[in-house]
């Protein structure tokens, strides 16, 4: 049967490429973000526990009233805030369902959405799916920084939504509390929402505080924020992950997440409450655990030709192969990938119109064991460049 597709151009992403050529190829893969170390197995206890106590059907459309309430009480302890479990929060099938629920709740046929590139690539479909149109702005590296007044000459009669990213993947970037005061004042009296996704909420590096949109009252009040439990827990597999956004936003959420996922596992949602009931503070950590892998992978790499950006948040660590070759990134990374036996992620697949630049995403999330076998495998190929 002959069809038009909705998203012609839509391949499978980069990560699932990299992946599965990293399997093809035997090689080390430190691109996709994913821990190779276990998940701390009081949490994985609480599962069973949770299925064997018959937690085994429909789940409530909105999430499990614990988990919800849960959640509730560590948005207070991270940010001091006030969020009614009952009309403010949903759980989700990861954030990816949030970001989806979200795009179709207030993007229309014609609207358009405002994305920073390095973009996260569920973004754009999502948007497309409802009819809208990207305006892609790009952050130039290697700072990344906002220019809010390009932001303001690209807004029009029909924007609808700006997405937000931080800690941003995958420029490991953060936005400031300036950064979202200048949000605030571009999108006061125009009907438009933001959608920030702060799955990397509690890695930020050396002492920085996560500004979060919750934590802004002007943006708070028209914004979906969106979390992952796969990143605070370490458990990307279990894709839990939630949205908290103002009762009349939540309302028009929850009516695409009731005919998309309609709701989320049963037991995994048990035990995610019980485990942050029992451990409340599970989370606090992070950043100093991640902070130690970048700062050995970094520390490992630095003068050998894959020099470290300085990274201010997210599980990766981004680097400049530029003192060793010309190479478009998508080319070098393929050449790391046969020759060198290592699996990474190009920045270019992430911007609709890639500046010139030599940088590829590692991910950090791995046990100490694979950074140095990663480093020392980079490092080895960077000497056979400059040898050659
Ligand atoms: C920036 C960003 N947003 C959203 C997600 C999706 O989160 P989840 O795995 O909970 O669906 C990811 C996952 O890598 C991410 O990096």
């Amino acid at each position: 049967m002959l069809f038009d597709s909705k998203l012609p151009d839509v391949g499978t992403t980069i990560f699932t490429v990299m992946s599965r050529r990293a399997l093809d190829e035997g090689a080390l893969n430190i691109g996709q973000g994913f821990p190779d170390y276990p998940i701390d197995p009081r949490l994985a206890d609480a599962l069973v526990a949770a299925i064997g106590e018959g937690r085994n059907q429909y789940a409530p459309m909105e999430g499990v009233v614990e988990l919800r309430e849960r959640i509730s009480l560590k948005l207070k302890a991270s940010y001091e805030l006030d969020i009614d479990p009952h009309a403010e929060i949903t759980v989700t099938c990861g954030g990816t369902e949030a970001l989806y629920d979200a795009i179709q709740a207030v993007v229309g046929p014609g609207d358009e959405a405002v994305i920073f590139d390095p973009a996260y690539d569920a973004y754009e479909p999502a948007v497309r799916l409802a009819g809208g149109r990207c305006v892609r702005i790009a952050l130039a590296p290697p700072a990344f920084r906002f220019d809010w007044d390009e932001v303001r000459h690209r807004l029009s009669g029909r924007t609808r939504l700006i997405i937000i990213n931080s800690p941003q993947n995958p420029s490991c970037s953060v936005a400031t509390r300036e950064d979202l005061d200048a949000l605030a004042a571009l999108v006061r009296d125009r009907p438009i929402s933001v959608l920030a996704d702060e799955v990397y909420e509690h890695v930020l590096y050396d002492g920085r505080r996560h500004a979060s949109v919750l934590a802004h009252p002007e943006l708070r009040e028209r914004s979906f924020a969106v979390f992952s439990f796969g990143k605070t827990l370490h458990a990307t597999g279990w894709r839990v992950g939630y949205c908290v956004a103002p009762a009349p936003l939540t309302r028009e959420l929850r009516k695409v997440h009731q005919f998309n996922t309609f709701s989320i596992a049963s037991p995994l949602q048990y035990a995610i409450a019980r485990y942050l009931s029992a451990y409340p503070e599970a989370w606090t950590g992070l950043s100093a655990f991640f902070q130690a892998k970048r700062d050995l992978l970094a520390g490992r790499l630095r003068g050998s030709g894959f020099e470290p950006v300085p990274a201010a948040g997210t599980y990766f660590q981004l680097v400049d192969y530029g003192a060793l070759s010309g190479d478009g990134d998508v080319n070098f990374a393929d050449r790391l990938l046969k020759e060198a036996k290592i699996a990474t992620i190009p920045l270019s697949p992430f911007y609709a119109a890639p500046p010139a630049m030599t940088l590829l995403r590692l991910c950090i999330a791995k046990k100490d064991d694979t950074l140095e076998a990663a480093a020392d495998r980079l490092c080895a190929f960077a000497a056979r460049l400059k040898r050659a």
